[in-house]
């Protein structure tokens, strides 16, 4: 039976919660997600798309200048990105030049139909909203976005109500909310019970696990896909285990470096969606990529994957 204020369960969301829980039933290795092409994926609730489990975060690393030499490695990154198509590129009119650079580069490389693109909407009042989704649209040499998220929660109430009209215009395909504080838990809570959604991005590594409490079974009851931000803590996490060997058991879900070791402790856990990852720079892209392929942990070892790292 659907919650109050939940949109009604239609058929093919149903059939894309039964593939979730068909996910969750198998342990916790959705490999039953894994397509020929070797990407792990997870589905979209309410629509029942496959999105793989690796994204790309763009906030400081695509806020750079016009000169080549700025822009030359993130136009690799950009392609690299797409090589396999349908990946969640994250950004937002808060991360200064990073919507232009994007526009421009997947511009040059033609690739914007091999991006799911999502940005977000970062401002208060109505008017102000829609000016600043459309710069973005501009910015970001698109007509149509696939996701766009009220950042921050900042106004929440008359950005949904916004997005909600946009939606059923065509102008963006699915909606969202995002914060990347565990203090906002309550408050993304709130939102996830009462408003239907169709996205939520929140905080979740495997040194900060608070959103394994409500948050990720909440979004898994209710239906609604999951985006992790900081999955690296902003980078603290390499601080963390600098000069610390992977332990020799990593290779038994195919861990290569602590990148992966902490992404895939992440998207191991059924209720995300996707995470995102920031770099500009081409060889941690391959690195991050390489945590949405192959074997992941099962329960036993993402206990142990949160004992050693306590142990160092
Ligand atoms: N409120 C919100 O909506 C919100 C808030 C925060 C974040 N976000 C989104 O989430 C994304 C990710 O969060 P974040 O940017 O705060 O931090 P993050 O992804 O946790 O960490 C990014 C840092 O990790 C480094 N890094 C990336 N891959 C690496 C690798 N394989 N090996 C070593 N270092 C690596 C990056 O440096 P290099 O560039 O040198 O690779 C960068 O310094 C953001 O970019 C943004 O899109 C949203």
């Amino acid at each position: 039976m659907s919650k109050p204020n939940q949109k009604p369960v239609n058929p093919s969301r149903r059939r894309a919660l039964q593939a979730l829980g068909a996910a969750t039933l198998a342990g916790w290795v959705p490999n039953a997600l894994t397509a020929e092409d070797g990407l792990i994926r997870r589905v979209i609730p309410c629509s029942g798309e496959r999105l793989p489990v690796i994204g790309l975060g763009t906030a400081w690393a695509f806020d750079v200048g016009d000169a080549g030499a700025e822009r030359e490695p993130l136009k690799e990154v950009l392609q690299r990105f797409t090589v396999q198509p349908g990946r969640l590129l994250d950004t937002s009119p808060m991360y200064g030049n990073a919507e232009s650079v994007i526009g421009d580069l997947t511009a040059q490389l033609g690739n914007r139909r091999s991006l799911f693109l999502a940005t977000k909407v970062w401002t208060r009042g109505r008017e102000e909203g829609v000016r600043q989704m459309e710069d973005s649209l501009r910015r970001l040499r698109t007509e149509s976005l696939d996701l766009i998220q009220i950042h921050n929660l900042v106004d929440w109430r008359t950005q949904l109500g916004t997005l909600r009209q946009w939606k059923e215009q065509g102008r963006v395909r699915y909606l969202g909310v995002t914060h990347y504080q565990t203090s906002a838990f309550p408050d993304l809570e709130r939102l996830m019970g009462t408003e239907p959604l169709d996205f939520v991005q929140f905080n979740y590594s495997i040194a900060t696990r608070d959103a394994e409490q409500r948050l990720l079974p909440l979004a898994a009851d209710r239906g609604i896909a999951v985006i992790v931000n900081r999955p690296f803590e902003k980078a603290a996490l390499f601080g963390r285990v600098r000069g610390q060997k992977l332990p020799a058991w990593a290779e038994e879900f195919g861990c290569r470096s602590w990148a992966q070791f902490f992404l895939k402790y992440i998207v191991s856990h059924p209720a995300v969606t996707c995470a995102i990852p920031a770099t500009g720079k081409l060889h941690h892209l391959e690195d991050n990529l390489q945590a949405g392929v192959g074997p992941l942990p099962d329960p036993d070892q993402r206990r142990r994957m949160v004992d050693y790292l306590l142990s160092l």
